[in-house]
Parts: C-alpha cells; structure tokens; sequence
C-alpha cells in the first residue's frame, strides 16, 4: 500500500498537468476559406490517420473512418473533435504538438512515414471543426467517391434536360451533351458553373427552381439529391 498510493495519487495530478498545459495561442489559425470535409478534410485523415485509425488498425481503440469512430470522447483528453470548438478537439492538440508524448501522427525513423501535419492542414482541420464539423451522412466510401460527369451527371441532364438541350439546336444554345459544353454555358446566360465552387454556379440557382427569369421553371427543377449530385460534381472540379 504504501508503495500504491503514492503512485494512485501520481497519475491524476499528471493527467491534469498536460491538460493545462495546452495553450491555443501556440496552435495554427484556421484558414479563412470555406472548407468542405471531402475535399479538404478526409484526404488528410487517409494521408496521415487512417493507417492507424482506419478499418483495418485502431491505434488506442480509435478510427476515425466513421463518424461517431472519429468522434469519440477520450478518456484521457477529452472529446477527439469537439464541433463548433477547434481549440477543445483533441486531435487538434495532438497534431499540433501540444500534449506530451501524443504527436499525431506519431513521430517515426522512417524516413517519409508519420509527416507531421502543416500549419495550413492543421488550419484546414480547425476551420472544420469551428464550422461545425459537417460529416455528410452515408458510408464514408459513397461519400468520398468521386462524382464525374460520364458515369453520374450525364444520365441526370440527358434524362431531365435533353428533350430541350441537345446538339445544335439546344434551347438558349446550352446543350447538355458534354461536360464541355455544359461548362461553356448558353448564348444568353454564358457560363453558369464555376469549377470548385458552388457559390458561384448560377447552374444550382436554377436546378433548384429559383430561377425566375427562365421559361418553364418546372422542367429545371431537379430533386434536392440530384441538385446535391451536380452539386458535389461542381466541389470536385466538374470533371
Ligand atoms: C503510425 C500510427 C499512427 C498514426 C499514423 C496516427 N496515430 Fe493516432 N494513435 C496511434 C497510437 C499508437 C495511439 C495510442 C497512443 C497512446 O495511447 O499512447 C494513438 C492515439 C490517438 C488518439 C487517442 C485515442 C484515445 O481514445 O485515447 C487520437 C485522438 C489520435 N491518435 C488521433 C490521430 C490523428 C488525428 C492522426 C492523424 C493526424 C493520427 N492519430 C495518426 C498511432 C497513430
Ligand atoms: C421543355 C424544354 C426544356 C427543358 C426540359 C429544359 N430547358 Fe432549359 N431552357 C429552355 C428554354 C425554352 C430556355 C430559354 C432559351 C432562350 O432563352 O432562348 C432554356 C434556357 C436554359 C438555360 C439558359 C441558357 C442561356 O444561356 O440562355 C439554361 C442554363 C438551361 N435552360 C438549363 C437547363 C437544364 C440544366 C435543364 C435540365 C435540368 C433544362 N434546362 C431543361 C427549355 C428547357
């Protein structure tokens, strides 16, 4: 016993040392540019975590390939991704360095393994995480994949829209044939998708019928899943 309580004792206090000793001021800003959890974020948990913390191994009983995995609630250093509170996620210490012994991705000899995370990744994972941490539902597998024109949009434009936008003839000169042609736009309106970037696609205004200028505004209303489909197509480049 004697030799037993000392250390009993021990454990706690150090336990409260590390906690206190996380100082944001010396973690990485987020970035100031929206960032989207399949285009920024999961490429870096499968870089530098998931072989570790995927299906295969879970490293400390943790993996971070399923949403409620890569949200769990430690039992050493609280919750690992805290939504909404980047400075109180856990992994945001570890990758930054600030728990004692627990650099994430661990620190090894070979020489390419366990790259420590960048300030801009470490920035990109707490603009995540102060934003809410968004993980979109459905298995990680579907919602990773990538959206490409040929296999995915194509079948939803020529079934919706080609009765009106096909070949030279096309309605307003946007014909819906190609991802080219779908990306050069119509005579009237030009063009109507900016690559990456949704906020500026006037495309998604009008697939989801708030277009008022446009004749027939119920034939260019598409179902909210397809609209998330073109959608996701135009975040991963509209290809
Ligand atoms: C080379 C393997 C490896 C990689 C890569 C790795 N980890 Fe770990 N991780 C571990 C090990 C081993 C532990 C357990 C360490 C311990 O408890 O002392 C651990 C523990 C953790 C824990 C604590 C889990 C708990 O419940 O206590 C978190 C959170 C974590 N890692 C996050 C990450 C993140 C985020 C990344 C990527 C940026 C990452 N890890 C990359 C090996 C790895
Ligand atoms: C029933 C026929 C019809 C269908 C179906 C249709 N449109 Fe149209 N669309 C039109 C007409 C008519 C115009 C106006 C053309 C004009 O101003 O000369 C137009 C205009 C447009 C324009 C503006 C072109 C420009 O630059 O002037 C776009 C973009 C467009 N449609 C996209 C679509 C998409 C995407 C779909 C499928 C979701 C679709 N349309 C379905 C008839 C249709």
């Amino acid at each position: 016993m004697k030799v037993l309580l000392p250390l009993l004792v021990a454990i706690p206090v150090a336990l409260a040392a590390d906690k206190a000793k996380i100082d944001p001021s010396k973690i990485p800003l987020p970035v100031s540019r929206k960032v989207d959890f399949t285009r920024d974020v999961y490429p870096i948990f499968k870089e530098s975590c998931l072989s570790c913390h995927g299906a295969e191994k879970q490293k400390g009983k943790y993996r971070m390939d399923t949403r409620e995995g890569a949200f769990k609630v430690t039992d050493d250093y609280g919750p690992a991704i805290l939504a909404g509170k980047s400075e109180g996620s856990a992994i945001i210490h570890m990758v930054s360095n600030l728990i004692d012994e627990m650099l994430m991705p661990p620190p090894s000899d070979k020489p390419g393994q366990s790259e420590k995370l960048t300030a801009e990744q470490i920035g990109i994972l707490r603009a995540w995480i102060d934003r809410g941490a968004v993980w979109p539902d459905g298995p990680i597998q579907e919602v990773i994949k990538p959206v490409t024109f040929a296999t995915d949009v194509r079948p939803v434009f020529a079934q919706a829209c080609g009765s009106c936008h096909t070949g030279p003839s096309a309605k307003g000169g946007f014909a819906v044939d190609t991802a080219e042609a779908v990306l050069k736009g119509g005579s009237g309106y030009g063009k109507v998708i900016t690559p990456g970037n949704p906020a500026k696609s006037s495309i998604l205004t009008i697939l989801a019928g708030k277009d008022e200028d446009l004749p027939e505004p119920e034939k260019h209303t598409l179902s909210a899943r397809q609209v998330a489909l073109v959608e996701k197509w135009i975040l991963q480049g509209a290809k």
